[in-house]
């Protein structure tokens, strides 16, 4: 008899240990990138984009995830609606196109119509008993915040948004996120599960050896401390590093810019951080020789010599320089494929942002983690991989297993 999934997932549960990797399964198998998706992808916000792709009434742009599309659409000036990319005639995809500006959605197949609300407005030679109003496209659940654009795949009601994210309100405000615009976006396909990719930017141990460029503009005790967020590194690193973290935030603080930190413990619904350190000192932004790429972007009136690290979930970060921010997402397509997006965007005011000056420590530091990402699945689907000992350098990649876990109602054993 076929093994149930719950019966499989607990035995793969069963073989797991705090303080080490997981077994081969979890990043090649299909049957658990289904599960993953069902249980843990499907049921979260995640962040699908930002208001700056769609700012005119019907600019579209479609979101792949697993095997749904979804078109993330703007109906008007106030409000953004998400379908799934699927016709209500025979399920031909709708839009075929990846962005654009619709003022209807058209199927090419046998050109059904529908409203930028979604609703069916015309259909070809139909009885007469056809009930337009039965078939619209199926809405997807989603929620602008502060610019963001979230979607919720799930097909029962989702985690309340504002109970989730509110606290993060006065942070998001200030960083002047939700009228920016996108300077510019590109797309690391990653040969690997989306979890790898995720532990991946959960851990900051293999910054120094993997990330010359990106260690260049940060103080090296910040990035043993708390590289990858607040639960990244080693205690006592944490406790060497306070005295500067908190000096810096009482400089910040008195200039306007909410301090403090979010660590969501695996008990959370969507393990959110918001890390907020210094970057190296003298430095104005994460670029190559420290100067700005951008003019200051939000409540902002000087450079104030930080950087913050957000997360909304473990597939939905920010990272916010004071000229600019960058959006990372990954999304899960297959067990061992993941897409890598990644978005800048510059303050409302921008002129003229330096595009490549901009670019360059992400670019080329994300490059250099879809390479050791790949090479890491690849090892993983050797016969001769045996779960590894973490670190103390990735507290970080074992909260997101445990919570990671605890999404399927499962524990490690100690
Ligand atoms: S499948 Fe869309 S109109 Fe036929
Ligand atoms: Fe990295």
């Amino acid at each position: 008899m076929a093994e149930s999934r719950s019966d499989m997932m607990q035995r793969l549960a069963a073989n797991t240990r705090v303080g080490y990797s997981f077994d081969r399964e979890f990043y090649c198998d299909d049957a658990v990138f289904e599960a993953d998706m069902d249980q843990v992808i499907s049921r979260k916000w995640t962040m699908a984009g930002h208001v700056g792709q769609v700012p005119n009434k019907g600019d579209f742009f479609v979101f792949k995830i697993g095997d749904e599309q979804i078109i993330i659409i703007r109906e008007n000036a106030t409000s953004i609606r998400a379908f799934y990319n699927v016709c209500r005639h025979r399920g031909s995809l709708v839009c075929s196109a990846t962005s654009g500006n619709a003022p209807k959605l058209v199927c090419p197949y046998h050109a059904w119509t529908y409203g930028l609300d979604g609703a069916l407005l015309s259909a070809r030679l139909m009885p007469d008993d056809f009930d337009k109003t039965a078939n619209g496209l199926i809405p997807c659940h989603v929620r602008e915040y502060f610019g963001f654009i979230f979607i919720n795949m799930t097909d029962g009601t989702p985690d309340d948004f504002d109970a989730t994210f509110g606290d993060m309100a006065a942070i998001l405000d200030y960083h002047g996120f939700a009228d920016a615009k996108v300077a510019h976006k590109a797309s690391y396909p990653t040969a690997a599960n989306w979890k790898l990719v995720v532990e991946n930017f959960l851990e900051c141990y293999h910054c120094q050896p993997a990330h010359p460029e990106f260690c260049s503009m940060h103080p090296p005790e910040a990035l043993v401390a708390v590289g990858a967020g607040p639960s990244s590194g080693p205690t006592d690193a944490v406790e060497a590093y306070m005295p500067v973290l908190e000096a810096w935030e009482r400089r910040v603080a008195a200039m306007g810019r909410p301090v403090g930190n979010i660590d969501d413990t695996p008990d959370s619904t969507h393990l959110r951080l918001v890390m907020q350190r210094t970057i190296r000192d003298g430095y104005q932004s994460e670029t190559a020789d420290g100067t700005a790429a951008s003019s200051l972007m939000g409540k902002r009136t000087e450079f104030d010599g930080g950087r913050m690290h957000l997360a909304f979930s473990p597939i939905s970060h920010v990272v916010a320089c004071n000229d600019f921010a960058i959006l990372f997402q990954f999304t899960p397509r297959t067990a061992t494929l993941t897409d890598v997006d990644i978005s800048w965007i510059v303050g409302a005011k921008a002129e003229n942002p330096d595009v490549a000056k901009m670019v360059w420590a992400w670019d080329v530091t994300t490059v250099q983690d879809r390479q050791i990402t790949e090479d890491n699945q690849a090892g993983i689907q050797s016969k001769h991989y045996i779960p590894g000992r973490y670190s103390d350098q990735e507290r970080g990649v074992v909260n997101f297993q445990s919570w990671y876990l605890n999404q399927f109602g499962l524990q490690r054993a100690d």
